[in-house]
């Protein structure tokens, strides 16, 4: 652990410089942005997972008042598809290679078969009902456990750029000689993010130019994707995003809505605005694709592990090889020298999965710690021991060592918070009245990945010592622009207030859609450049001033505190921004910044760490389980805002306890259906179900992954969270849990 890194900004937990605009209602999300003269658009879905549409019978919607229905008989055609790339990357990155209503085909049910205009929602929202569609219907596919899957395993998973099949050392000779060997199959359901703001694109042209107001989570993917598929230069798109209201991964790849609005605007003349409902969220925006994970876990006499093999096992889409990326921590976080990973796929009807909180991760590090815990309960040793005994020194897939580790911190202070005892965990669960008390824990993990090309900010400040900074980020509800206001702030010596943040539009700097945690360290690792390089040219013209106080002096004795430039030494002796730009007859000085992420092959292993505590009460008579208690400590590098990063980790950890208890989406296998398309059957917690939850950062310094050496901390509060309930569950019952989510009748 290293002493505290705050800044008299960064650190803090500033209240959220948007917070007042959306709890009043000022804040306007992409559905609500006033358009004169808009038309409204719905989408018709289609209601056969395979086959195709005979004819689409539009004359009850015209009837109704629509002036307009799309089909694929008028629909023009898309100028490109691009390649499935991830939006973080740069480029267009639809969520799927697939592109509705080009042809008569459909591939997986709720598919758009037709867009629905009228001069109100609600006249089009009525007429899309009225559309009526006539198809040829052919077998359809949806469940891993259809008999007629076909597994296959292509060459690369996830947009071409994961290998299928991954090993080091020799899986097979260390289970031969392993003391024990534990081997279990986990199952997992399907899952939808579910936002609370469903995905919403509006688009105005003006001239060959369209603005295209939408709910993303990325806008510089929003604008290469909407500029490739509808054949014009990026330069003509222009992406604006100023609120959102949550992704969780459904609105970081650009499915086919947001190419929709801007197509139908130009067809129509007028601007559109398309919005999703919620049971179209569960057939426009991806999913976590239903899968299986077996582990095979061997160690010695020791307890210490040798072998591990983790194979996947899941659907994906009939166009798009996709799987989340559920074996990296599970392979990486313990110090295994023999591994087999591999992923299988089945082609199903069903759209193109998707990244989804956690993504990967999420998943994996359910199989791979629950799979512990039961070899722990097989070896007779305390699980917490047997996890720190068997932590990863350095990362032993690379074989180099980790930027900045943290995991045992974490694991210790979590264990004391909690109020873990070896000895009382191994006396089996406690009662309390009806209920049977369980302990569990796991651990969280999650890559430091960094963006492909260079973040750029811009930063700008003004006579009057205020700073303006803009960037082409979005907030999809971090909080990255307070945090952005905070780095900039004590780059430059500024009160919070002194700095104005501008972000959601295109046409400021580029900056990477924020996906799998790194957006906090892409934002702020911009900012941090542009602010330095402004900070150079202010020192610059002041040195360089015969005027000013500090002419003469090196830069490496200045420093900028309270909207000045100073002597370290002797603060008395400098001079405010204001007095140097105005003697200098300077209205503004400015700064774009470019940060270059470090090279993915440098030296070292890079993961943040954490780990989860959780303590569950279960009524083995009526299967109920409430979660008492959750602990969690956290490893994430630098920690911008205290608030935010505890908010979004408290998120996380009751994530983790809807995905071990709650979220199912249950495919219906003879239409290819969603059974649950809503938020009265799709189980999410609300506040009864909520427990009390603790929460600690260990502090790491990283001076590998980013200026600021922020590790990101946007999945983490949910790796191993559902696996500490899991385990705390088994704990409680003896049960042997397979099945996720765990339900009553799995207890009873
Ligand atoms: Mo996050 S699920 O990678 O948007």
């Amino acid at each position: 652990m290293t002493a505290t890194m705050a800044g008299p900004l960064v650190g803090r937990g500033l209240d959220r410089i948007d917070g007042r605009a959306k709890v009043t209602g000022a804040a306007h999300y992409t559905a609500e942005i006033p358009l004169p003269g808009v038309a409204h658009a719905v989408l018709v879905g289609a209601r056969i997972g395979c086959g195709t549409v005979r004819s689409v019978d539009i004359r009850a919607a015209l009837n109704a008042g629509a002036i307009a229905v799309f089909t694929h008989e008028n629909l023009p055609r898309v100028a490109d598809i691009p390649p499935q790339f991830p939006s973080a990357y740069g480029g267009p990155a639809p969520g799927q290679t697939f592109f509705p209503m080009q042809d008569n085909e459909i591939h997986y049910y709720g598919q758009p078969i037709a867009v629905v205009l009228a001069d109100t929602f609600e006249t089009a929202q009525h007429a899309a009902e009225l559309v009526v569609a006539d198809y040829d219907s052919r077998d359809t596919l949806v469940r891993l456990d259809d008999g007629r899957a076909q597994q296959y395993q292509p060459d690369k998973i996830f947009c071409g750029l994961v290998p299928a099949v991954q090993a080091r050392g020799d899986f097979e000779a260390a289970a031969r000689s392993a003391a024990h060997t534990f081997d279990a199959t986990y199952h997992f359901a399907a899952n939808h993010h579910n936002p609370i703001e469903c995905s919403a694109t509006a688009a105005v042209w003006d001239g060959d130019t369209v603005t295209v107001y939408d709910a993303t989570q990325g806008i510089s993917a929003t604008q290469a994707t909407v500029a490739a598929y509808l054949g014009l230069s990026p330069s003509h798109v222009r992406v604006v995003s100023h609120y959102v209201g949550g992704g969780f991964g459904a609105k970081a790849m650009m499915w086919p809505h947001v190419t929709l609005a801007p197509m139908i605007a130009r067809e129509l003349g007028r601007p559109v605005k398309l919005v999703l409902d919620r049971e179209q969220m569960f057939y426009g925006t991806g999913l976590r694709e239903e899968q299986e994970q077996r582990i095979t876990l061997t160690c010695d006499e020791q307890g210490t592990f040798t072998g591990l093999r983790h194979h996947k096992l899941s659907v994906t889409s009939p166009f798009d090889d996709w799987a989340e990326l559920s074996l990296s921590v599970a392979g990486q976080a313990y110090g295994i020298p023999n591994y087999d990973g591999q992923y299988r796929l089945v082609r199903g009807n069903i759209m193109t999965p998707t990244f989804m909180r956690g993504p990967g991760e999420a998943s994996g590090m359910v199989a791979m710690e629950c799979a512990i815990d039961e070899l722990a309960e097989e070896l007779g040793v305390d699980p917490v021991e047997l996890r720190l005994r068997n932590h990863a020194a350095i990362d032993p897939e690379s074989g180099h060592p980790w930027s900045s580790d943290g995991y045992a911190d974490c694991v210790r202070l979590a264990a004391e918070r909690f109020g873990w005892s070896a000895e009382q965990r191994r006396a089996g669960a406690r009662t309390d009245g009806n209920w049977r008390i369980g302990w569990g824990m796991g651990t969280a993990g999650y890559p430091v990945y960094a963006p492909g090309q260079p973040q750029r900010a811009h930063a700008r400040l003004l006579a009057d010592g205020s700073l303006v900074v803009q960037a082409g980020t979005q907030d999809f509800g971090t909080g990255v622009g307070t945090t952005m206001a905070q780095v900039a702030g004590d780059v430059l010596g500024l009160e919070f207030d002194s700095v104005r943040v501008d972000i959601g539009d295109t046409d400021y700097p580029n900056i990477a859609a924020a996906v799998g945690s790194m957006g906090a360290g892409a934002i702020s690792a911009a900012v941090h450049t542009a602010c330095t390089d402004l900070l150079a040219q202010l020192i610059e013209l002041a040195v360089t001033d015969t005027a000013s106080p500090l002419h003469g002096r090196i830069g490496a004795e200045l420093e900028a505190r309270d909207g000045r430039l100073r002597v370290r030494a002797n603060p008395a002796v400098g001079e405010t921004y204001s007095a140097l730009l105005a003697r200098n007859h300077l209205i503004d000085v400015e700064a774009i910044g470019a940060w270059n992420p470090p090279d993915p092959n440098a030296p070292f292993g890079k993961i943040s760490f954490g780990a989860q505590f959780a303590e569950v009460a279960v009524d083995p008579e009526l299967g109920l389980v409430r979660v008492r208690r959750m602990v969690g400590a956290f490893a994430p590098g630098r920690v911008l805002n205290a608030k935010l990063a505890r908010s979004q980790v408290l998120g996380g950890m009751n994530w983790g306890l809807s995905q071990a208890l709650m979220e199912a989406t249950l495919p219906d296998a003879r239409d290819g259906s969603w059974a649950n398309p809503s938020l009265l059957e799709y189980l999410l917690p609300v506040n009864a179900d909520a427990p009390e939850v603790d929460i600690s950062f260990v502090e790491v310094e990283d001076r590998v992954v980013n200026p600021l050496g922020v590790k990101g901390l946007g999945e983490l509060g949910m790796i191993g969270a559902a696996a500490a309930i899991i385990n705390a569950v088994q704990h409680a019952t003896g049960a042997r849990i397979r099945e996720i989510p765990v339900r009553i009748e799995h207890l009873l």
